[in-house]
């Protein structure tokens, strides 16, 4: 299995090209099974993520190409992808293939709604929390869609004519949930007005892209999405929008280490919040025309206190990453995390390093201490095992991460990006 070897101690100087979210990505991905026709993606990033729902969708019936050749492991980067789903071959989503990634069971939207049925495995546990289906259920019952669970399968049935639109307010806000009742909602008859729904950048590039292969939604970007159903939907061609967790968490990196960095090809729109807290802990950060210049030089790190929550709000995914940078403030930071209710797997991780954090309920209270000093330590899922990256890079000596299939799943070339701007970053494969 993979490690990552991180000698810390070098200030990080150049340029990172950021790339397409992961997060969009996927969901964008899976909207190529409600159209027989070909949907292209643009800057789709290779990941371990997107490799699985390649053969998720696959499994499902869709033709999948990669820059106009047939999909092969190892291919390029920021890939062109196409997917022709002519005939959906399978309604099934089976346990092997949704436990491995949970956001594959948001197949269920678009298999129901063009098929009018789908069985799809329930995702199962996961490290940073229970993460219930219960929203994803409720709403396709709202829209007419009969449920059964049954072998730890949830069984999903349309009316005879389709799924029928209608009024749903989300009890809490989720993002797999929006997008899932989105998707559903288009093939739908009649109107869906989605209340309490999520307004995450990618929900909007979702509805974008559907809005492109001919749907009718609006209000993405606001809690109240309309969804007029059409009878079909067809082809379109959609760019994936920048990642805007990459970006929060190589800004993060800098201001950590220090130095001079441009985030290229991204958006300081898409994290508002999360830069504002990065400004205040001390670094400089500035629009440039391809993206963001992040600058920290000479000025400790201050400590900031941070709240998760939904967009708007502070990431829950660049919550371990930041609680790396605060390990080394000068002076005490509180970070609470109300998204997900386990999502501290990495402060015993940090704790190896030398950070001084204790726990209380959802909070964490963040003690700086002037030095990191690099020890063995684990990645326990996607951002924790980032956040160990970043405190490694400033962490005197090496520090070896493990387990960095985590980080596969959503960094693309993060060893690439950060050794081109001077850190001593390598994959060491066993
Ligand atoms: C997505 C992101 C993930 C991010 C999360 C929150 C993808 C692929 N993943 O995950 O990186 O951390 O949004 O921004 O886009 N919940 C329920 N019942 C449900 C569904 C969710 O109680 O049926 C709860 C979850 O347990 C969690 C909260 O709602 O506490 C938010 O989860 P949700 O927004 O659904 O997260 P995901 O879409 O899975």
């Amino acid at each position: 299995m993979d490690r990552i070897r991180i000698v810390g101690g070098n200030k990080l100087n150049g340029v990172i090209p950021i790339s397409g979210a992961k997060n969009a990505a996927l969901p964008l991905m899976i909207a190529s099974l409600l159209t027989d026709d070909t949907l292209t993606l643009e800057n789709v990033p290779h990941l371990a993520d997107v490799e699985q729902l390649i053969r998720i969708l696959g499994n499902h019936g869709a033709d999948i190409s990669v820059n106009g050749r047939r999909e092969r492991q190892g291919e390029s980067y920021a890939r062109t992808i196409h997917f022709t789903c002519r005939n959906i071959v399978d309604t099934t989503a089976p346990y092997e293939l949704v436990s491995k990634m949970r956001a594959s069971f948001w197949v269920i939207g678009p298999l129901l709604a063009r098929e009018g049925k789908a069985r799809v495995s329930l995702p199962g546990g996961c490290a940073i929390g229970t993460r219930p289906v219960d929203l994803f259920i409720e709403g396709l019952k709202a829209l007419s869609a009969n449920i059964e669970i049954d072998g730890g399968y949830v069984n999903a049935t349309a009316p005879a004519g389709g799924l029928i639109g209608a009024r749903y307010t989300f009890p809490k806000v989720s993002v797999g949930a929006t997008h899932v009742l989105m998707m559903a909602a288009t093939l739908a008859n009649g109107t869906t007005v989605l209340g309490n729904a999520a307004r995450e950048p990618e929900v909007v590039d979702l509805a974008n892209c559907l809005n492109a292969m001919g749907a009718k939604i609006t209000g993405q970007g606001t809690s109240t999405i309309t969804i007029e159903g059409v009878r079909s939907l067809s082809g379109a061609r959609h760019r994936v929008l920048p990642d805007r967790i990459e970006t929060g968490t190589y800004a993060m990196a800098v201001a950590m280490t220090g130095g001079d960095v441009i985030l290229e090809d991204t958006d300081m729109a898409l994290l508002d919040t999360a830069l504002e807290a990065i400004r205040r802990a001390g670094a400089e950060i500035t629009e440039t025309n391809s993206g963001i210049r992040i600058v920290r030089n000479g000025a400790g790190i201050k400590p900031v206190d941070i709240v998760t929550d939904p967009f708007p709000g502070f990431p829950t995914d660049l919550q371990a990453q930041f609680m790396g940078l605060m390990t080394m403030a000068k002076g005490t930071s509180h970070i609470t995390e109300t998204i997900f209710e386990n999502r501290f797997m990495h402060v015993q991780e940090l704790a190896r390093l030398g950070a001084k954090i204790s726990l209380s309920g959802q909070t964490a209270k963040i003690e700086g201490v002037s030095r990191l000093k690099g020890a063995p330590v684990m990645a326990t899922d996607l951002r924790a095992s980032v956040s160990l990256v970043i405190a490694g890079l400033a962490a005197e000596g090496e520090t070896m991460v493990s387990r960095v299939y985590h980080l596969d799943r959503g960094f693309e070339r993060l060893e690439e990006k950060l050794t081109r701007c001077g850190a001593h970053v390598e994959r060491v494969s066993d």
